[in-house]
């Protein structure tokens, strides 16, 4: 069983010229089959956690250490992060102009599998995942992004998802801006990876809505760039009734 381990992580960022810590010792295991959702307040450090976890160069690791069964996260390149079996869908997905999302996915599942897929059967499981997705197969020749709906953008990251069989799988506010249809849809897809077991979610949201159809293991508060509270799929409904006050009052250091 594959799991990655967040050890007393602080990362900080450069902005207008002073460093400012963002994550201030992040604590966290996510095995494989397991779902993790990570709620809390408007710039509490969320978002800072899926890119440090994915590598973006803005982000410094000042100290604290993340591994994927035993391998140092943190020493690896991007491309490696993802052969390594991690996943992260952002919250902003970015275009990519003059690639196509077809040529996209064919490109990271290569990269991910070690070897360029079959192409007759990798024409097929894309159709497939696409009709699962109630994806317009017109969609295979746009460039990635561009000109997506908020929508469309977060089903092309679910398509991404479904398709790359990660071991530990970070969705950054797949929820957000999805009318109700396409949350069901989104979520069937995310609950079709997660029934394999053989992938560890880690779903960071601001609204429980998402979390009747994918049914968390573990809800964490993070407040002040760490995880001030967790506990099981309860605490997303006190959250939701109670607001995040009792864990930002006194915690501020900023
Ligand atoms: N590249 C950056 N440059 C400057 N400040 C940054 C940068 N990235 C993050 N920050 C700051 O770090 C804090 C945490 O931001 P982050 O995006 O991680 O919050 P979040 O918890 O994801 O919030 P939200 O719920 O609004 O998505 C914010 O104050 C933000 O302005
Ligand atoms: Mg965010």
């Amino acid at each position: 069983m594959a799991t990655l381990e967040i050890r007393d992580l602080h990362v900080t960022v450069e902005a207008d010229n002073a460093t400012k810590e963002i994550l201030k010792g992040v604590d966290l295991t996510v095995k494989q089959g397991e779902t993790h959702a990570i709620m809390g307040p408007n710039g509490s450090g969320k978002s800072t956690l899926a890119y440090s976890l994915a590598g973006h160069p803005k982000y410094t690791i000042t100290s604290g250490t993340v591994t994927l069964d035993g391998e140092d996260v943190l020493e690896m390149s991007v491309d490696e992060r993802a052969r390594a079996g991690l996943f992260l869908a952002m919250q902003y997905p970015v275009e990519i102009p003059g690639v196509s999302v077809s040529n996209f996915l064919r490109t990271s599942a290569t990269a991910v599998r070690g070897e360029a897929p079959k192409l007759r059967t990798w024409v097929k499981e894309v159709k497939e995942a696409m009709a699962e997705l109630q994806m317009d197969p017109s969609f295979a020749e746009r460039n990635v992004n561009e000109g997506f709906s908020g929508g469309e953008k977060k089903r092309h990251e679910i398509l991404q998802l479904e398709l790359l069989k990660p071991k530990v799988a970070i969705l950054d506010e797949t929820d957000s801006g999805l009318d109700v249809d396409a949350l069901r849809i989104v979520s069937e897809g995310v609950n079709r990876v997660r029934e394999s077991g053989e992938v560890g979610t880690l779903l960071i949201t601001h609204y429980t809505r998402i979390l009747r159809y994918i049914k968390p293991d573990f809800v964490h508060v993070f407040a002040n760039g760490r995880i001030a509270e967790s506990g099981g799929a309860e605490l997303a409904d006190k959250l939701e009734n109670e607001g995040y006050e009792a864990y930002v009052k006194g915690g501020a250091s900023e």
